[in-house]
């Protein structure tokens, strides 16, 4: 494979930019990220806050791991290097989202800290909203939606987060949702309110 990053490859300026874009919406476009465990309700909670935000009139589009992966990231699997690399491709998908105006949703895992770094360094700083999904391991395996935690803990699926592949927690997210003490309204309550405080809706 060639080298994307050729000399000969020059950026082509374009004349409608985020700015124009964003003015014929009734928002500013962000990245909402949500990163935590296994089952600890980020697709959910994503997924419920899209609904709400859709009803108030505002465009958005939720990007979600599982079904990245079937598509754009089919190719990708779980070592460290393949999960850095979905999210770098998932990191510039989220930019050109929010060029097009778009308030968007990004539910992964996201495990590393610096990864997690290097995509908010894609973005101006109040454009990027990281929602710490802090859900214990304890209840995230008791929830086990899919099985996963059980095949995990039998051997059958490896490097498996939060089992045998570290999940590094986020030490200045802009919003910690403790689902074991809240529930799906209220943690949609306080995304909402953060959204209106920094006037993004
Ligand atoms: S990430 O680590 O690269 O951010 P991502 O959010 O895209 O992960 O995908 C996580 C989903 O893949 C989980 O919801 C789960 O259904 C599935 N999955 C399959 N194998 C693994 C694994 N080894 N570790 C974590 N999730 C896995």
């Amino acid at each position: 494979m060639s080298n994307a990053t050729s000399a000969n490859i020059v950026p082509q300026k374009t004349d409608i930019g985020k700015k124009e874009r964003s003015i014929v919406k009734k928002h500013k476009p962000c990245v909402v990220w949500f990163t935590g465990l296994n089952c600890s309700g980020k697709s959910t909670i994503a997924n419920a806050l899209e609904i709400k935000l859709n009803k108030l009139g505002y465009h958005t589009y939720l990007l979600d791991g599982d079904n990245i992966r079937h598509g754009l990231n089919k190719d990708l699997g779980f070592s460290p290097e393949d999960r850095m690399e979905n999210m770098r491709r998932v990191g510039e998908v989220a930019k050109l989202f929010v060029d097009a105006g778009v308030i968007t949703l990004c539910a992964f895992i996201s495990p590393f800290k610096d990864t997690r770094k290097k995509i908010r360094g894609l973005f101006e700083e109040e454009e990027f909203i990281e929602v710490y999904v802090d859900t214990p391991l304890e209840v995230c395996k008791q929830r086990d939606v899919k099985g996963h935690y059980r095949k995990a803990l039998m051997g059958e699926i490896k490097g498996f987060t939060g089992i045998d592949s570290p999940y590094e927690p986020p030490e200045n997210a802009e919003i910690i949702i403790k689902t074991a003490e809240c529930n799906i309204d209220d943690a949609c309550e306080k995304i909402l309110t953060y959204l209106k405080e920094k006037e993004i809706i």
